[in-house]
């Protein structure tokens, strides 16, 4: 197992993949670090839709302007908020945010690269309508998963400084 911290550090949005096929073990892995997420009152908001055929990943390719990443994925988690399971849709979302973020890390660790896919949501409708989702059910992310093409890839982050506040009670942000 690796340590956490070091994962959460070098995990890096990946968006090309080679075609190297992700094992079923792998996919199992990820959407049980999806699945221990943390959610409030523990109600599990979620449902992962898992597309592996071309056929799939093709339609969906269209519903983005990733295109090409979506593309060249091995395979795809659409991650859904299930309103049946709703207790209150601010914590639900951050519950769902939460599982997002573990199975990002998962992928890293299994040595993975993956990308979570928002601005797919632009075309909600059309991604409900190729998965089937039922009424009750909203799109929250797609997450795109593959093995990385090899090369280098940076992201950098505001200084803490300038983003926490430490005993400055009464001062100004
Ligand atoms: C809510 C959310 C939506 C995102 N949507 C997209 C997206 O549609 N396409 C994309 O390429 N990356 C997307 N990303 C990835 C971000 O661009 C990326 O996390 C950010 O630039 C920091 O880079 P890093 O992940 O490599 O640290 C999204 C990330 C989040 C959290």
């Amino acid at each position: 197992m690796g340590n956490t911290i070091d994962t959460i550090f070098s995990r890096r949005s990946v968006r090309e993949f080679t075609k190297e096929d992700v094992s079923d073990d792998a996919i199992t892995t990820i959407l049980e670090c999806g699945r221990w997420a943390p959610s409030g009152l523990n109600n599990q908001p979620w449902k992962f839709v898992v597309i592996r055929e071309q056929d799939g990943i093709h339609k969906l390719a269209d519903c983005t302007r990733y295109t090409k990443t979506v593309l060249s994925a091995n395979v795809l988690i659409a991650v859904y908020f299930d309103n049946e399971t709703s207790y209150n849709k601010t914590k639900d979302i951050q519950a769902i945010g939460a599982a997002v973020q573990n199975m990002l890390l998962a992928c890293e660790e299994l040595g993975l690269g993956a990308v979570w896919l928002g601005e797919i949501l632009n075309q909600q409708e059309d991604v409900d309508f190729i998965l089937k989702a039922p009424e009750n059910a909203e799109l929250m992310a797609v997450i795109a998963i593959g093995h990385p093409v090899e090369k280098a890839r940076s992201s950098s982050r505001k200084d803490l400084e300038d983003i926490v506040f430490r005993e400055k009670f009464g001062t100004k942000w």
